[in-house]
């Protein structure tokens, strides 16, 4: 892949798995010192695993221990990365998790778990990187953006989530944080945009492609009849992050192979 991150610094939010370990690779694999961020102890094993695939690969990283819920945690983990790095130039604010239950027995704790991890992390973790792209000011050899944050969003800020609740809640309101914060700081050349994937390959949703079956039934909401590829979403991060997309700001991009087409409406409505 061509170097188009190179001299760039990106932050990637709960990358010890999943769509976000493939983004990581991909945003190395572009030039970027990617910063392998995993939320518990339990999980820096996998992180180290990524960061190792990294560097086998002549890539270049670190990883970074920080719960993005916690602000005391994520204040320290940038203080960290510019420490090493000299500043941070993207955020993939990516880190997210499921507690899926019926509305009516939805517990409060899987409610707060929800919103804190997938909806204040992005927050703590947008507002310090703003902070650090306003400290450091354009670095025009390296970007014509300030800098540029992409919120990992779903096709669930927009397709209503029966059953999942707090999670379709927290991808609303991730669409509102991502303009918002491209309307309040586009002058100063930050560009916010989201990414929102349909069904990717990750644990996150292994009952729905464990089984031929559910593979199958899976795939009846998918017109291009593929499940998505951590590495899908890893090509369309690296173009968001690069001067390619210079003139992309406050942008929702579904990357789903149609399944906000509605294929249920193929054979007529
Ligand atoms: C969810 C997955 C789900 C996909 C499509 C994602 O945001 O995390 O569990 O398969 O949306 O419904």
């Amino acid at each position: 892949m061509d170097q188009v991150l190179k001299n760039q610094t990106a932050i990637i939010t709960g990358a010890s798995s999943g769509i976000g370990a493939g983004v990581a690779k991909s945003l190395a694999s572009a030039g970027a010192n990617v910063v392998v961020n995993y939320p518990v102890e339990s999980s820096k094993p996998a992180a180290d695993a990524v960061l190792k695939e990294i560097t086998d690969a002549g890539g270049i990283g670190m990883v970074a221990q920080c719960d993005v819920s916690q602000e005391a945690q994520v204040i320290r983990m940038f203080a960290d990365v510019v420490a090493a790095y000299g500043t941070v130039d993207i955020l993939i604010n990516n880190a997210g998790l499921q507690r899926d239950a019926k509305f009516d027995e939805m517990t409060l704790d899987q409610w707060n778990t929800v919103i804190n991890v997938n909806l204040t992390g992005q927050f703590l973790c947008a507002r310090e990187a703003i902070r650090e792209f306003l400290r450091r000011g354009l670095r025009p050899d390296v970007s014509l953006a300030t800098g540029k944050i992409i919120c990992m969003s779903s096709v669930h800020e927009l397709i209503p989530w029966a059953g999942h609740v707090n999670y379709a809640t927290s991808k609303g309101g991730i669409k509102m944080l991502m303009q918002s914060l491209a309307q309040e700081y586009g002058d100063r050349k930050i560009r916010v945009n989201s990414i929102c994937p349909g069904a990717i390959q990750t644990p996150i949703n292994r009952p729905a492609w464990e089984t031929p079956q559910a593979l199958n039934s899976l795939l009846t909401l998918i017109p291009y009849n593929r499940i998505g590829q951590p590495q899908d979403i890893g090509n369309l991060a690296v173009f968001l992050a690069s001067d390619l997309s210079d003139y992309i700001t406050g942008a929702s991009i579904f990357i789903d192979g149609g399944m906000t087409v509605f294929e249920g409406f193929a054979t007529g409505g």
